[in-house]
């Protein structure tokens, strides 16, 4: 069982990447357990809840349903949840277990965040995104009208259940979308992966479990690590941004619906290599490589109508961008990144124009 420590101020736990651990979820939870409360979407509870409920059911324990969505990822969504956590009995011994997409890992991690002031969760996460990135690494939080991810806590899961088999459901986009998380990985951290995600595309987007397993695997440990190396987001914690900068300003422009976040992540990881490569700071041979593996696991909805003006400017109010400074990501080699800002402007618009126009 591909077991993955994470090791925070906070305490250390595991993220365990096995088929089938969602049914096992009883013995992650604290030997003194109060009500448990499962916080998900009535989607993911139709199709996943008959795997997971057995495992808790010696427990006294509650279903609670989120709209899902995120245009309900918001305080107000919380608040209900809380509310109903109270009228069912909850108090400081009971736990959350968040069962669903990084919306619901999110969302319930917050809750369980500041539910008098905090009450243990356990993350299993349900998609792709969720299961290599958004659950592992203890960021919770919900939007803002003004802004994605604006309100939130520092709040590290007792455990993260790994459950590949979830994934079984999930619409073919919604993988594309996780598995550009999962090339990222590769390009800032293992280059061993990067190969078996450039050679073997088709086998990956066809969900195969002896490449999908050991990727999932691969791509948690890398999370893991930079989060044990770096819970708070000092230096190396920022290498998880590669693609963030440009791709978090191509989904704000396009107001967060032609792109799901993995693929306007892909579209800023395409600019981001092309700036390495016009900076110098890349071969050309290792630029084309990563940009024909990332269309690999494409189609990508098309950019190419976006205005690189405005996208320049939303670089700057990025949540990411410190006292105006912008910090870019940029690969040095496959397997390395560095992190560089003050970068001259024309640069980058030359670079997200290269990406947009899809010219290698
Ligand atoms: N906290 C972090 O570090 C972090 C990191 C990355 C992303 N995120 C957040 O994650 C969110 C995106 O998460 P997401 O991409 O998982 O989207 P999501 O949570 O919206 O899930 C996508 C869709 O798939 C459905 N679904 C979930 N599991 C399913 C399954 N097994 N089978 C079929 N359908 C299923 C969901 O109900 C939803 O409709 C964003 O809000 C983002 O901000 C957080
Ligand atoms: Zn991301």
């Amino acid at each position: 069982m591909p077991t993955f420590e994470v090791r925070t101020a906070q305490h250390t736990y595991q993220s365990v990447v096995e088929r089938g651990i969602s049914a096992a979820s009883q013995q992650f939870l604290p030997k003194k357990v109060g009500r448990v409360f499962v916080v998900t979407t009535e989607d993911v509870w139709q199709l996943h809840g008959a795997r997971l409920a057995p495992s808790i059911e010696s427990l006294s324990y509650e279903v609670l349903f989120f709209p899902g969505g995120e245009v309900n990822k918001r305080f107000a969504q919380v608040e209900a949840l809380a509310d109903q956590m109270l009228s069912n009995g909850a108090d400081r011994t009971s736990v959350v277990i968040g069962f669903g997409g990084g919306i619901v890992t999110d969302v319930s991690g917050f809750l369980a965040a500041i539910f008098m002031r905090g009450v243990p969760v356990l993350q299993i996460p349900t998609t792709l995104l969720a299961q290599v990135d958004a659950a592992v690494g203890g960021k919770t939080g919900v939007n803002l009208v003004g802004g994605k991810n604006l309100i939130g806590s520092f709040h590290q899961p007792i455990a993260v259940l790994i459950d590949p088999d979830l994934l079984a459901t999930l619409p073919a986009r919604e993988v594309r979308a996780g598995l550009f998380e999962v090339v990222k990985c590769g390009i800032i951290r293992d280059a061993a992966m990067f190969e078996t995600l450039a050679n073997h595309s088709a086998n990956v987007l066809n969900m195969e479990q002896g490449f999908i397993d050991k990727l999932i695997a691969g791509a948690v440990r890398v999370k893991a690590e930079v989060v044990s190396a770096d819970e708070r987001e000092g230096d190396l914690r920022r290498i998880l941004n590669f693609g963030h900068t440009i791709g978090h300003a191509i989904e704000a422009e396009t107001e967060y619906v032609r792109f799901l976040h993995g693929e306007a992540v892909a579209w800023g990881m395409i600019a981001a290599t092309h700036l390495a490569a016009i900076r110098g700071m890349l071969s050309v041979e290792d630029a084309l490589r990563i940009n024909k593996t990332i269309h690999a696991y494409g189609p990508l909805p098309s950019a190419c109508d976006l205005n690189i003006g405005h996208l320049i400017a939303r670089l700057a109010s990025d949540k990411k961008t410190l006292q105006g400074k912008v910090h870019f990501v940029l690969p040095t080699r496959i397997g390395e990144v560095s992190v560089v800002s003050g970068i001259d402007t024309d640069m980058i618009r030359r670079a997200i124009q290269l990406a947009l126009e899809n010219r290698s």
